[in-house]
């Protein structure tokens, strides 16, 4: 049993030493050609990742701003969707190279992998139909029904919730058609993220209550081998942040930065 334990583990070491790092693709006269930055995202976030209806492309701020940094540090980005949940243990796997999707910096995911320095402020908030006038801030959330996306920081937010019932979905969408099913009595979310929805569909049928829940910080995640990769797309954040390409990317999905 010990020896298989030891087995596999060594396998999957080797695993994820191959796995990391960007590819290297050789060019046909064999020179080394641009690393390929392999890239994972959850893309049901709009504005920071979603399906474009018409292309069929990844879009919104975290694809733009990755592509950005990408390019800036020498990377080709290709960018691959998977679950919210799967995204840290892609990571780790060596499946991908970075994770990009209104992540968090939390202590619990700091402790299994790398993350950038932040390049968004965001924060959770309470999202209920706009007929109902029972639920008005977190207080008002106990013991009732709760619907979140599965790994996130707004299910850990409500599962904190005396009696509330949490139910969890694997992408928000679903949290968002449960809660106008009525399903649930409310949803924790991401701020930007239900601005933008209530916005952008012209949902008069949801609003959003209270006060920011908690205030958080994005980060891109990398498995923590990957210090090199780190620090370039830390050095490229700092350049676009520098040279104003940042703020034209923020502008174009959020309007005008107050400083
Ligand atoms: N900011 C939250 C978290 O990190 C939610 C992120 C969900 N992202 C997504 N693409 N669905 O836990």
């Amino acid at each position: 049993m010990k020896k298989l334990i030891l087995i596999i583990s060594l396998l999957m070491l080797a695993l994820a030493v191959v796995g990391c790092g960007g590819g290297e693709k050789k060019a046909a006269d064999g020179k080394a050609a641009v690393k390929v930055l392999k890239i994972g995202t959850n893309p049901d976030f709009a504005p920071f990742e979603f399906q474009d209806e018409k292309t069929k492309d990844y879009a919104g701020f975290d694809m733009d701003l990755i592509k950005a940094l990408a390019k800036q540090a020498g990377y080709e980005a290709k960018v691959t969707s998977l679950a919210f949940d799967g995204l840290l243990p892609a990571l780790m796997a060596g499946n991908i190279d970075v994770a990009i999707s209104g992540m968090t910096i939390t202590k619990e995911r700091a402790e299994k992998v790398l993350f950038t320095d932040p390049y968004y402020k965001s924060g959770l908030s309470i999202i209920t139909k706009t007929s109902n006038t029972a639920i008005n801030n977190l207080k008002d959330l106990e013991g009732k029904k709760i619907a979140v996306q599965i790994g996130t920081s707004s299910a850990m937010a409500a599962k904190k919730i005396a009696n509330a019932n949490v139910r969890e979905f694997n992408n928000v969408s679903d949290v968002y058609m449960e809660l106008k099913n009525g399903g649930v009595d409310a949803a924790i979310n991401d701020l930007p993220v239900n601005q933008y929805y209530i916005k952008t569909a012209n949902n008069k049928e949801l609003k959003i209550v209270g006060s920011i829940l908690e205030a958080e910080d994005y980060g891109i995640a990398l498995d923590k081998k990957n210090t090199e990769v780190q620090k370039k797309l830390n050095a490229a954040l700092a350049e676009l942040k520098k040279n104003g390409e940042y703020d034209k990317i923020y502008e174009k999905w959020f309007g005008k930065q107050i400083k």
